[in-house]
């Protein structure tokens, strides 16, 4: 038995374990499929720059802050607002992180279900029987869709049932570097291919002819949902953390792994769809000459890049990538499901197991709705992605800077890094707390809301 599992609740066995836990969560079909195409569609480097300063300027404030709150009170979203806050209305913060927890992991999971689906398409497109293959790869096949998306649940589940340090850590633990290796092994192959140079070209020159406002907004969505944030993810897993873990430095390894992973991602996809490109693919609209949508562009291009290469190699470089991307999408459903699990072990006393199977099986059942009809993963994602990720980061920040206040905040991160209030960071951080974090993520809601209703 792990020594620090004491309390009923869990705890992180190490501080490595917790950091890949943590950057489990937020490296995910976000990174390796929304990151690549964002890129691609926004002028390449010069969406990266932007990113980049989105997740340093907010997404880092917010994740330490997220962490913080977790630690403080050792408690679930909804709970760890009820502790730090008076009043009906700080809780409502945790209440709309549960939600959108169950929201966005039902869409999620449809779409992870694909990565199972194409795993096997792979192999029966290889063996010939290209039909079957082609039921597999078909993104709008209900039964087909609820089927895997019911076991990726079942993933999840067995999972979360096994705990915080012997489920969730030791998966992440094990799961994370296999996807770096893969991803790297997958980038080392495909630019042995031609047309990849096309494509990283395409990846590291700026073109910042495409920068707009819109196109700052996107940057600083994608870094809200890429880095898990805004729904109180990061809140349950800082929730598990001792007190000797250094808060700033693990959010900060989180948020370069999440870049990083995100840009080597890009440097696979990009240089793929080009590649796919040289054989015959189509990946720009020819009208419109926008590249096609990010559903299409990892499940439909890639596919036919894996079958053009052809052979065993074919299969086995297309089987890997879809595992892969299985991979990190798991380490990111766990923390999406772990949310209204500790919600439901901390506020009304049920053991892990059923709390798990319950909002499990609840999820699952959204989940079979979407698999029947996948135009709605559009709304779910305008609602609780778009709208609801950074009104979640905007209430936190707004809540830790003006009721709990940075300065109570400040003495809980003093524990795991010593002399803080009186560091240069103590300032800067508040600074972006109370005032940068709350007008950008106030600027995004604006202007989203603004584009739904025009
Ligand atoms: N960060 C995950 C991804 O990039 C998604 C996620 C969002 C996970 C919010 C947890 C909370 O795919």
């Amino acid at each position: 038995m792990p020594e620090l599992e004491k309390s009923s609740r869990g705890t992180w066995n190490t501080k490595l374990g917790f950091i890949l836990a943590a950057a489990g969560s937020a490296v995910g079909l976000g990174n390796i499929w929304g990151f690549p195409t964002q890129v691609a569609d926004n002028g390449g480097a010069a969406f990266i720059l932007i990113y980049l300063v989105c997740c340093l300027v907010v997404g880092f404030p917010v994740m330490i802050a997220e962490f913080t709150i977790g630690r403080r009170t050792q408690k679930n979203p909804v709970g760890a607002f009820k502790a730090l806050g008076k009043g009906f209305l700080a809780p409502l913060i945790g209440y709309w992180g549960v939600l959108c927890g169950v929201m966005i992991l039902s869409f999620y999971l449809v779409i992870s279900g694909w990565t199972l689906g194409y795993v096997l398409e792979e192999v029966f497109y290889f063996f010939g029987h290209e039909s079957i293959a082609s039921t597999l790869g078909d993104l709008g096949h209900g039964l087909k869709n609820a089927v895997f998306s019911v076991i990726f649940m079942l993933l999840t589940v067995l999972i979360i049932t096994g705990g915080v340090s012997q489920g969730i850590e030791r998966a992440t633990k094990a799961l994370m570097p296999i996807l770096l290796i893969l991803l790297i092994a997958l980038i080392v192959y495909i630019f042995t291919l031609d047309g990849s140079m096309e494509g990283l070209i395409m990846y590291i020159n700026p073109d910042f002819s495409t920068v707009d406002g819109d196109l700052i907004l996107s940057a600083l969505g994608q870094a809200f949902f890429s880095l898990s944030l805004g729904m109180g993810a990061l809140i349950t897993y800082g929730s598990y953390l001792n007190k000797e873990q250094n808060l700033v430095e693990s959010a900060a390894y989180v948020t370069l792994t999440d870049v990083g992973i995100a840009f080597i991602a890009g440097l696979l996809v990009i240089p793929a769809m080009f590649v796919a490109q040289y054989g015959g693919t189509e990946i720009f609209n020819p009208e419109t000459g926008a590249l096609h949508s990010s559903v299409t562009l990892v499940f439909d291009v890639l596919p036919e890049l894996f079958h053009q290469i052809g052979g065993v190699l074919g299969m086995i470089i297309g089987i890997t990538f879809f595992i892969l991307l299985g991979l990190a999408a798991l380490t990111s459903s766990i923390s999406l499901l772990e949310v209204p699990v500790s919600y439901v072990i901390d506020e009304f006393n049920v053991r892990r197991k059923k709390a798990a199977w319950g909002v499990g099986s609840l999820v699952a059942i959204i989940a079979i709705i979407i698999s029947f009809d996948i135009s709605l993963i559009d709304y779910f994602v305008y609602i609780f992605n778009e709208i609801g990720l950074p009104l979640g980061g905007l209430m936190i920040c707004l809540f830790l800077g003006y009721f709990w206040k940075a300065e109570n905040a400040l003495l809980e991160i003093e524990q795991g890094f010593e002399g803080v209030e009186s560091h240069w960071f103590a300032k800067v951080w508040t600074f972006f707390i109370r005032y940068i974090c709350p007008v950008l993520i106030g600027l995004v809601l604006i202007t989203t809301i603004y584009n739904i209703i025009s």
